[in-house]
């Protein structure tokens, strides 16, 4: 009894964000940032003691828009004085425009859409889709081909097709989902082996076909990549290993899943990061920057695959919400019209450029890479050994945090620094944050 009313007063007692946060929250939660939010808006996060950081982080790589774009709240206000959600079962304007304009803005032959509420749901479903696909054409399509060091979410199949111990190591059977086989990145500065960057491309794309063959064409029913690895590092594919990959996945008839939940919508300064390479998936995940902070996920395909599934086959309950469909509708305008792909193009440029001159200056940088706004900086103990260090990383990110920038730190080793700002951010905000960075990085050299 004594207990019992110890507890009520203790609860009664915590008027703090952060000790309410762990006395209700299930305890699954990475460790926060000291951070308690109190207003986000365009770049910027502001915490519960007034003071101002930068998003170089935007909420896992969502905000692309920035934080509440005004055309975005006026989208989701106008929604919500005309109908809430409703369901799939009935006809919906919004949705059915959504579905067109990513037809109009996907590559060429992804026409059909299919929403959901996240990424990881959007994964799970390309993945069923292309099951379904094999099934139509009278194979098993057992297998699943995905990649060492990926991440394509947290549900039992999206877990199990994430390539990342970490993520699994304590949790027993759970991600376990049959018939999902692993293969080598094209991580280049970890895999390449003595090769040079285009043939380990080859290489590794030819190792999924021999993969592929082992196990007879007609039990594989897809292969899954990030056309750039985000969680796993921001690890750019040799030039030539996306083509050499597609024309592999073609030649088989096998769909192949550009999971574009983080690089899609302008990231990488291309509207999908696909188009850096000019392939076309047959299936495409979407998620993260286009509901522009609110929650949708969008499976796009080809005719021919939708055309293997029946009515039934596939459905959410929120899939093809109004109120998100309509937020993802003006986040489309809105990168048109502020012309945020070319803005993350040549801002990331600018970022990529001034970090990569950095390079040789310290002993602990071993990689800088990236494409638009989605740039990883990889620390290791010295350049020779190429030992991943993850306490540097993680130094430079809260150093970076008390001056005010909120970045990310990722990589199968935990030792890449994220940079990942919204799309919106302006030369000049990039400028100060280099200069920022340079500073710390100067700093950790002298304590290192
Ligand atoms: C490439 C990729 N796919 C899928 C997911 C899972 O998305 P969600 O967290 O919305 O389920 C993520 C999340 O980080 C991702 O980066």
């Amino acid at each position: 009894m004594l207990r019992f009313l110890a507890k009520k007063i203790i609860v009664k007692n915590m008027s703090n964000v952060k000790d309410l946060d762990s006395h209700y929250l299930v305890n699954c939660i990475p460790i926060r940032d000291d951070v308690v939010v109190r207003r986000a808006y365009g770049i910027k996060i502001e915490d519960e003691s007034g003071k101002v950081y930068y998003d170089f982080f935007s909420g896992i790589a969502v905000s692309n828009v920035g934080h509440l774009h005004p055309k975005v709240v006026e989208a989701v206000r106008k929604q919500l004085e005309r109908y809430d959600h409703v369901s799939m079962l009935y006809y919906s304007d919004v949705v059915v425009e959504l579905a067109k304009k990513l037809a109009e803005v996907a590559p060429n032959k992804l026409k059909k859409s299919f929403f959901c509420n996240s990424g990881a749901e959007a994964v799970e479903g390309a993945v069923k889709f292309a099951k379904k696909y094999a099934s139509y054409k009278g194979r098993s399509g057992l297998i699943t081909i995905s990649f060492y060091g990926s991440f394509h979410g947290r549900t039992a199949l999206t877990l199990t097709l994430t390539g990342q111990g970490k993520y699994k190591a304590k949790l027993g059977n759970f991600a376990n989902y049959p018939g999902v086989i692993h293969v080598t990145p094209p991580y280049y500065y970890r895999f390449g082996g003595g090769m040079d960057e285009k043939s380990f491309g080859l290489w590794a794309a030819d190792y999924v076909a021999e993969v592929i063959d082992y196990f007879e064409p007609d039990s594989v029913g897809a292969v899954i990549f990030e056309p750039i690895l985000g969680e796993g590092g921001i690890i750019v594919p040799p030039d030539t290993f996306l083509p050499r990959l597609r024309r592999i996945t073609e030649a088989r008839d096998i769909p192949l899943i550009i999971d574009e939940v983080q690089t899609g919508l302008g990231r990488t300064g291309k509207m999908f990061a696909c188009e850096h390479w000019s392939i076309e998936p047959d299936i495409m995940t979407l998620a993260k920057a286009l509901g522009g902070g609110l929650p949708i996920g969008a499976i796009v395909t080809s005719e021919e695959i939708s055309s293997s599934l029946e009515p039934g086959d596939h459905f959410s309950t929120f899939g093809g919400n109004p109120i998100s469909c309509a937020a993802a509708l003006a986040v489309l305008d809105i990168i048109r019209e502020e012309k945020l792909v070319e803005n993350a193009s040549s801002v990331g440029e600018y970022i990529l450029n001034a970090l990569k001159e950095l390079e040789d200056d310290y002993e602990f940088i071993g990689e800088v890479r990236g494409k638009g706004l989605m740039i990883g900086v990889e620390f290791v103990k010295d350049k020779d050994s190429k030992k991943p260090a993850q306490e540097i990383a993680q130094r430079i990110k809260l150093e970076m945090l008390k001056k005010g920038y909120i970045l990310g730190v990722g990589g199968i080793y935990k030792n890449v620094l994220r940079i990942q700002p919204p799309l919106i951010i302006r030369r000049e905000e990039a400028e100060k944050f280099i200069e920022t960075l340079h500073e710390t990085l100067n700093v950790t050299k002298m304590q290192s």
